[in-house]
């Protein structure tokens, strides 16, 4: 319901945030808590990431990159799905600023080491870590336990988070 991404934007009024997502549910609700805060760092779209990305987001724009557990499609016929390939990182790479950082959460194992091999053999990416292992969760960015991270808690699921920098 976005309130990591609202809380980011009250604690860091000096930056601008931009979410996106494909479907509605949860934006009014942001939109109205945006609102009772008079935030005006927050936009909210609701579009898929990738033709925003591709088609009105200008290179070299944004300097942090966060995606918090995307789906992971299970199903090996839906691998294909998944949204972190390389086409996607080479559109992010271009997006991005040099130096800008790419922070992933997922609670998926699979997903995890597809994402981590992905990222490892991407020539712009870098990990933050210095062998091909997973971050521990940043404790120098405002971000609040999303629900999904809660739900991963509850259930007693690993979290593994990736955080790479766009060395292009
Ligand atoms: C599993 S939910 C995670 C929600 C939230 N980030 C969290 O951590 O609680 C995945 C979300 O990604 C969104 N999503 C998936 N593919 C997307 C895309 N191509 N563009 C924008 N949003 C997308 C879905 O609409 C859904 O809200």
């Amino acid at each position: 319901m976005a309130d990591s991404l609202l809380k980011m934007a009250i604690n860091a009024p000096d930056r601008i945030f931009l979410g996106i997502k494909v479907y509605e549910a949860g934006i009014g609700q942001l939109i109205n808590k945006a609102h009772k805060y008079q935030l005006n760092n927050l936009k909210i779209i609701k579009e898929d990431a990738v033709k925003i990305l591709t088609n009105h987001i200008e290179d070299n724009n944004f300097n942090l990159f966060q995606l918090f557990f995307p789906e992971s499609w299970h199903k090996k016929k839906h691998f294909k799905r998944r949204l972190v390939q390389t086409d996607f990182l080479n559109l992010l790479s271009h997006k991005m600023i040099k130096s800008g950082k790419i922070h992933i959460i997922t609670d998926w194992k699979h997903y995890a080491i597809h994402m981590m091999t992905v990222l490892e053999n991407h020539p712009n990416f870098k990990n933050t870590q210095n062998a091909p292992i997973y971050s521990p969760r940043p404790k120098h960015q405002p971000i609040t336990i999303t629900k999904f991270e809660q739900r991963s808690h509850r259930l007693g699921y690993d979290v593994w988070n990736l955080i790479f920098i766009n060395e292009k």
